[in-house]
């Protein structure tokens, strides 16, 4: 089988292709076919080795992937042959609080999905809706969970209240939807003025400009009378106008704390003093929330936005395509 490998860690030329034996599974794992894969920020920090958790050394990336099981182990009960799944991103978090002990992720402390087959333990397995094509169906994992798990991971916005998503990555349009799913209104901002339109049509009601309307944090105050959640993936560049934009009593998920400069989010005193925003953190997800959102997503027959998708033969130019950071949604790998 044909499968990418990061042996050595440090950009793009260091994703190497291999061809290796199809691995065979023990009592409790499955073998997948895999027919698509996507990108995330965080593959890219491992690409570059800047991720806060240390990869393995010669590990199979992306912890986003879709495929159908062609092997089983004795002893799997989970699934069977020819079901159609994806991978946790945390292959040992079931449910409950995440702890050091279940921190092992796919594509990093893991083998991830970027190969022909991939190996997974029965317990990381989950079933995918019928509705999505594999292209889709590999979007969900660690952009799609982290978004579910920022809108219903603590207090889950009610019906009329206003969410505010930063820019036009995976996890701000998934956010963006999941809010529409829950009845919310919808607040944007983006970089880029031309991805204003593609932002309403998505199902924004309010959509703000960074460069146009720098200020953005006191106007959307004024429109909204104040955001009730924030899906702050912006870090350092927006949190400061994320908290001006913010209600008393309103609520910010911190998902960046860095940019890729190695600059920190600051709180800004003055504007927090006369604030009780709660500042939340969260770490994509567990198993069940991940079953969860996939149940959401099914009823509602929902859809990935995807910005692009690449031949497996040009992995290298999908993560080349996804550092530069001009996408609207998903950078999707077809399967070899
Ligand atoms: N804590 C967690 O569990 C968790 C999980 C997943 C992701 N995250 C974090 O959440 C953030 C979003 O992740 P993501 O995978 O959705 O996508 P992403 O690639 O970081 O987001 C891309 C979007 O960010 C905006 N952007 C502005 N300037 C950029 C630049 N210089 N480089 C890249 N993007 C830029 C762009 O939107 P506009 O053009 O519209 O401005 C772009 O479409 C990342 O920082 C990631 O590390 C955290």
């Amino acid at each position: 089988m044909q499968s990418y490998r990061l042996e050595e860690f440090g950009g793009i030329k260091k994703l190497a292709m291999r061809v290796e034996a199809v691995p065979q599974p023990g009592p409790h794992q499955i073998v997948v076919r895999v027919r698509a894969t996507s990108l995330n920020r965080r593959d890219t920090m491992i690409l570059n080795g800047t991720y806060p958790l240390t990869p393995r050394s010669g590990i199979i990336p992306l912890s986003d992937g879709a495929g159908e099981v062609v092997a089983i182990g004795d002893a799997v009960t989970r699934v069977a042959v020819g079901d159609r799944v994806t991978g946790s991103y945390f292959a040992r978090w079931v449910d409950g609080r995440m702890h050091p002990g279940v921190v092992d992720q796919l594509g990093c402390t893991l083998d991830g999905m970027l190969s022909e087959y991939a190996l997974l333990d029965e317990q990381s397995a989950v079933r995918l809706p019928d509705h999505l094509s594999w292209q889709e169906a590999a979007t969900f994992t660690c952009a799609g969970l982290t978004a579910w798990s920022a809108l219903t991971g603590a207090e889950i916005p009610k019906p009329g209240q206003w969410v505010l998503t930063i820019g036009s990555g995976g996890v701000a349009l998934f956010a963006l939807q999941f809010a529409r799913l829950a009845g919310c209104r919808v607040a944007a901002v983006t970089s880029r003025a031309e991805k204003a339109e593609r932002l309403r049509a998505l199902g924004a009601d309010l959509v703000f400009t960074t460069a146009e309307t720098p200020e953005w944090g006191t106007k959307l105050r004024e429109a909204t009378g104040g955001i009730d959640l924030v899906v702050e993936t912006g870090g350092p560049a927006t949190f400061a106008q994320s908290l001006i934009a913010s209600t008393l009593y309103g609520r910010i998920v911190l998902l960046t704390v860095q940019d890729q400069h190695g600059k920190s989010v600051e709180i800004p005193g003055a504007v927090y003093q006369r604030s009780l925003v709660t500042i939340g953190r969260l770490f994509v997800g567990s198993r069940s929330a991940l079953e969860a959102m996939l149940a959401a997503v099914a009823t509602h027959r929902l859809k990935p936005v995807i910005d692009r998708v690449f031949p497996f033969a040009e992995a290298r130019e999908a993560y080349r395509h996804f550092q530069l950071g001009d996408v609207f949604g998903k950078v999707v790998i077809d399967g070899a």
